[in-house]
């Protein structure tokens, strides 16, 4: 590892004072870093690229920004680009930013008649017109050029350079001497503030096989994690609170216990690999915590016949734990790339006529993932979307009145 950090030194060129740069290629626009890809890809292909390169699809906040990116596009020839943001209705309210972060109440763009989710729930960008720029819905499944954005950062003797910060992977240690380590860095074990941060931490050990790496936070309940480095909880990936430890460790793999990019409680004492993080620039240790982002606003909450459940959250058979006596369905969606993993935590229904049925899209004309009934207890069970966005169907058909139906959990993971 000091191998390592010495190379990455004598490989890196430092300049000192405020240089605002891209990594990986990208080019700086307006404080942004974007890159054209000029596929044609659909909207999940499109996503994934720019998340194995920790980014996101572009999202352009105010005017300034959506102008600066007709031009970008402009001389790459490129009519329709996707971008990163999600309508689940037919109002800005109900459409969300890939990077979780602001809503399109304050700014948007859309063509007149838009956002129109009955089109299509992914955004494109469209170059021309007058005015060009313009937001349209479309079919998910269209193949179009895309921009990934990353966010810009200052040059600085890093391993991994993200949104102004500079990581580190280190080799295997307990959770105290893995923060001694980062202290000695100028740096604490990695807080996590965002879902792109999580992606990008993830990506980091794409080329390992590791299970799992330490994340440098404590969880004191399922709620609630206090981070090492002081910054405040405004962003939890955390999957399964248990009860062996209470050290957060993050999934690299998807396991029959963990999805990957999910976190988890284990113990404080066994040796893991781990990550650093300092701010960019502070080599003299005067670190200050990163200030919370604010969240999106939240939609009315859903009934059994209207609205979106957005991961992570509960859903259950109506009355739960009381008996059911009626059917409920169920929209589950989350952002950007991400798929959604639902986790049973209790199945107990009178038969197949009440059944809970679980299709890989948006309605019950996407191709069925799994019928659960009868008496599962508290065995988990699990299903996981290919796309973002999951229906849930229970069906009430048998007329029983002494059985109490489902529990599940669901989360984001990707
Ligand atoms: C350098 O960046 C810091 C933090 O972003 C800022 O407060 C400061 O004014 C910048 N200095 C210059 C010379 O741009
Ligand atoms: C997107 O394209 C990939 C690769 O061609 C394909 O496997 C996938 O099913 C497509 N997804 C959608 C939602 O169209
Ligand atoms: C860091 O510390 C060194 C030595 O004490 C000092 O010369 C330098 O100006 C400091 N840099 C910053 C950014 O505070
Ligand atoms: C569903 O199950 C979870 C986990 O067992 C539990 O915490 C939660 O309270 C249950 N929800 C309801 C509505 O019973």
């Amino acid at each position: 590892m000091k191998l390592f950090i010495f190379l990455s030194f004598c490989l890196t060129t430092v300049t000192a004072g405020n240089t605002t740069i891209c990594t990986s290629g990208f080019t700086l626009v307006n404080n942004k870093c974007w890159k054209l890809y000029s596929g044609p890809a659909n909207h999940t292909i499109a996503e994934r690229t720019c998340t194995n390169v920790g980014g996101t699809l572009f999202m352009t906040k105010n005017a300034i920004d959506n102008r600066a990116l007709a031009s970008f596009v402009n001389s790459g020839g490129v009519d329709h680009v996707w971008m990163g943001l999600f309508c689940i209705g037919n109002d800005k309210s109900f459409c969300y930013f890939d990077d979780q972060k602001g809503s399109p109440t304050t700014y948007s763009n859309f063509a007149p008649g838009f956002p129109n989710s009955g089109v299509g729930r992914c955004v494109y960008y469209s170059v021309p017109g007058s005015p060009g720029g313009q937001w349209i819905n479309g079919d998910c499944t269209e193949q179009l050029a895309f921009v990934c954005e990353l966010p810009p950062t200052q040059p600085d003797i890093c391993d991994f350079n993200f949104n102004n910060n500079c990581y580190f992977r280190l080799e295997e240690q307990t959770f105290s001497t893995a923060q001694q380590e980062c202290q000695q860095m100028c740096g604490n074990m990695v807080s996590i503030h965002s879902a792109e941060e999580n992606r990008y931490i993830t990506s980091i050990y794409s080329q390992y096989s590791y299970d799992a790496i330490r994340i440098g936070g404590i969880a004191t309940s399922k709620d609630f994690v206090v981070w090492t480095d002081g910054s405040i909880m405004d962003y939890s990936n955390l999957e399964v609170f248990g009860s062996s430890g209470n050290c957060l460790w993050l999934s690299l793999l998807t396991t029959d216990y963990h999805s990957k990019g999910s976190w988890f409680t284990g113990d404080c004492s066994t040796p893991k690999h781990f990550v650093c993080k300092r701010p960019i620039g502070d080599l003299n240790c005067s670190a200050t915590p990163p200030p919370p982002t604010p969240a999106p606003p939240t939609p009315p909450p859903p009934t059994c016949s209207t609205g979106t459940y957005m991961a992570p959250g509960i859903i259950t058979s109506p009355n739960f734990p009381s008996q059911y006596r009626s059917s409920c369905l169920y929209t589950l969606a989350t952002y950007g790339s991400n798929k959604i993993r639902m986790t049973y935590n209790y199945i107990y229904t009178y038969s197949s006529s009440d059944s809970i049925f679980v299709y890989d899209g948006d309605s019950a004309d996407a191709p069925l993932l799994d019928q659960k009934y009868g008496n599962y207890g508290n065995t988990l069970q699990t299903v996981t979307s290919t796309g973002n966005t999951l229906f849930v169907y229970f069906r009430y058909s048998s007329g029983a009145t002494s059985y109490n139906g489902f529990n599940a959990t669901f989360y984001s993971v990707f």
